[in-house]
């Protein structure tokens, strides 16, 4: 299901978890940190897309659980991890390109609520990361997916700020959306990923925790490398 595209060979590295909610920088730090391990990155937040991106594709509606859970067995899910290249096959077909568009943002979050779709998805992941030099990004990565990373990081920013970020990435790919709709679209799905039953967004109890309010990107990667290296 998993595949590792130029990752260490003969060396099990740590696995480091990243989580934090929408818009706190964390797909950017962990691609920095990823390149500077020599590392895979494993963006989570792709294959709950990716099953957006099928449910959507087969017409479901996001409240008809029941048929969206009968859809998992019959899709075949492949992701293919670098540092940096991340490419996602949904029945063979390449989605990567597909996964980032509002609607299937929306329709990722609320799928990403549904217990099946987690467990589902849950080897998945575990098979990406089991074998270590790994940076897994998500919202439940240090808590569920791998309780037992060797480093946990918990990102938090204040939500304007956030929502600041994600409206300019949404503009320089062509979308135009006000910047209020954006903090709303935020802000709701914030709500859902920290209210969900399984796997709920919130910080491990060994995570440390950085706000990246006011820091650059390559700040928080410095100060998370200091973490590191006292481990490594
Ligand atoms: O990180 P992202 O925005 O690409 O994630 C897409 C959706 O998937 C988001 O609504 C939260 C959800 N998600 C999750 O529930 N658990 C994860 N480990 C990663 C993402």
């Amino acid at each position: 299901m998993g595949e590792r595209v130029g990752s260490r060979q003969g060396e099990k590295g740590l696995i480091i978890a990243i989580d934090g909610p929408a818009g706190v920088g964390k797909s950017t730090v962990a691609r920095l940190l990823a390149l500077r391990l020599g590392y895979l990155y494993l963006d989570t937040g792709a294959l709950y897309r990716a099953v957006a991106w099928k449910v959507r594709e087969a017409g479901l509606s996001p409240d008809d659980r029941a048929a969206i859970t009968a859809l998992l067995p019959e899709t075949t899910l492949r992701m293919e991890c670098g540092p940096e290249l991340v490419h996602v096959f949904v029945d063979g077909r390449d989605v990567t390109g597909e996964l980032r568009t509002p609607g299937v943002t929306a329709l990722a979050s609320m799928v990403s609520a549904i217990p099946a779709v987690r467990e589902w998805l849950l080897p998945v992941q575990r098979e990406i990361g089991a074998s270590g030099s790994v940076v897994a990004e998500g919202r439940d990565i240090g808590t569920r997916v791998f309780p037992k990373a060797d480093i946990k990081f918990f990102l938090e920013a204040d939500a304007d700020i956030r929502a600041t970020r994600r409206h300019r990435e949404l503009v320089a790919a062509g979308h135009s959306v006000q910047f209020d709709q954006t903090k709303r679209d935020l802000t709701g799905r914030d709500d859902r990923d920290r209210s969900r039953t399984v796997g709920p967004l919130m910080p491990a109890p060994d995570a440390e925790r950085i706000d990246t309010s006011s820091m650059p990107a390559e700040t928080v990667v410095e100060q998370m490398m200091a973490v590191i290296t006292a481990k490594l």
